[in-house]
């Protein structure tokens, strides 16, 4: 097997139907608009309804996965969820999909968590599994799904979000092969922590933002080694995206690191150039759903692939995964022949289509009565949702068969 035949073999993704546009919020914080819109580069975020969690958000964006993929239930032999908002501290969120997805019983499942890492953490072990051979010709299916949630009336609080991704990963990929060298940067940092008896993250932000940074310097030196810069070979690059404004610190730090002999106006320049071409297009599913931790790299994967579609074939891509406290990962891949036709099966942009906006009392609402749990009633059209919650026990229900 040579290093390029592993790889994402479908992605599929999901966010909330309910969307706050956060001037609304803005304006009700007393905060001038353009902070956000400019200073975070944020205009939306999406805001998880009473009968959602991540173990809904996610069984709906495998489902989607395993549907556009037309990978039936009995093809998938692991089973991983990378969240960091977890529904149990024991039970993981991955036995709750496992059955929403009607897998069979002969998979191994579990959740992963590093922060905003634990998605990509699944992602590396994944290919692992099928490189190795341990896959014995089945796929993996890993999930990164996440609320993002901090205190109302905090700074952070423009900085919420929610949504999932579902990533096959097979041999022989019909999407993204993957390349075998990474980089990766580890160092116990207090940038971002959510305590067990907290429902809000913890956060020392403009700290995490240079946590952020020092990781993808890390990250970058540990996957280039003396190679040339790798910026001149990519088509794109995609960067975790707490808030849109951070893949542009991000793009502005890789294009010093790659390229220290030009002076400081050269460097503005080149930043500029390449961000406008390679980072900023890829941004729009972060602008419009806020941050949904593990699953932010991969909404932008997934709005790259499905707004460039056939003519990312043969083409690379980078990308920058980080996790607070903290883990950082550049990894890149190669649209493979073909690939455009699964990438049009993401489905993205219709989902923003078909969106609520809710106003500023309604969101608060929303919180609220997510945080009281109970039964919810639905109206939403998705297919999984949470039916309520007795005796400590979450349930969960799903409208009709998936797979
Ligand atoms: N018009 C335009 N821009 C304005 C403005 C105005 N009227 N007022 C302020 N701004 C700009 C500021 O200049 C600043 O821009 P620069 O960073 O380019 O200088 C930007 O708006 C933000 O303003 P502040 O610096 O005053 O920051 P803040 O107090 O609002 O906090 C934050 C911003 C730190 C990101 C906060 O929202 C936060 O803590 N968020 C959560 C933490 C986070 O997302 N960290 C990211 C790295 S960690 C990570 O990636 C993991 C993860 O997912 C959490």
């Amino acid at each position: 097997m040579t290093t390029t035949d592993v790889g994402i073999d479908q992605l599929g993704i999901y966010v909330p139907r309910h969307a706050l546009p956060l001037d609304r919020l803005a304006a009700a914080r007393g905060v001038p608009p353009e902070k956000i819109s400019v200073g975070l580069g944020a205009l939306a975020m999406a805001v998880p309804a009473p009968w959602e969690d991540t173990v809904t958000l996610g069984a709906n964006a495998a489902a989607r996965a395993l549907r556009a993929g037309g990978i039936a239930p009995d093809e998938i032999g692991l089973l991983v969820v990378g969240t960091e908002t977890a529904v149990d501290h024991a039970k993981p969120a991955s036995i709750f999909l496992h059955e929403l997805l009607g897998l069979t019983s002969r998979c191994r499942t579990f959740e992963l968590k590093h922060a905003c890492y634990g998605g990509t953490a699944g992602v590396m072990m994944a290919v692992d599994w099928v490189r190795s051979g341990a896959a014995r010709g089945r796929k993996a299916l890993v999930v990164a799904t996440d609320i993002a949630r901090y205190d109302l009336g905090s700074s952070a609080e423009f900085t919420q979000g929610a949504g999932a991704a579902a990533l096959v990963i097979g041999a022989e990929p019909r999407l993204l092969a993957l390349d075998a060298g990474t980089g990766v940067y580890a160092s116990n940092v207090w940038d971002f922590w959510r305590p067990l008896d907290r429902r809000e993250a913890l956060v020392d932000g403009k700290f995490s933002v240079d946590c952020y940074l020092d990781a993808l310097g890390g990250a970058l030196a540990d996957y280039r080694g003396d190679a040339a810069p790798v910026m001149e070979r990519m088509t794109a690059l995609l960067y975790h995206t707490p808030f849109p404004k951070m893949a542009q610190k991000a793009h502005r730090r890789l294009v010093e690191r790659e390229h220290p002999e030009l002076d400081p106006d050269a460097q503005t320049a080149l930043f500029e150039r390449s961000y406008a071409e390679l980072v900023e297009p890829w941004l729009w599913l972060a602008r419009q759903a806020g941050n949904t931790y593990t699953a932010s790299l991969y909404l932008g994967l997934a709005w790259l692939a499905e707004q460039r579609g056939a003519a990312l074939e043969g083409r690379d891509v980078g990308l920058f995964s980080y996790g607070s406290g903290c883990q950082g990962e550049f990894f890149s891949g190669r649209f493979v022949a073909g690939s455009g036709a699964h990438a049009a099966r993401i489905g993205a942009a219709a989902l923003l289509a078909d969106r609520v906006l809710l106003d500023v009392a309604q969101y608060e609402d929303f919180v609220r009565e997510g945080a009281r749990g109970g039964t919810p009633s639905i109206d939403d059209g998705a297919l999984c949702h949470l039916t309520g919650v007795s005796d400590h026990k979450r349930h969960y229900g799903r409208q009709e068969a998936i797979a």
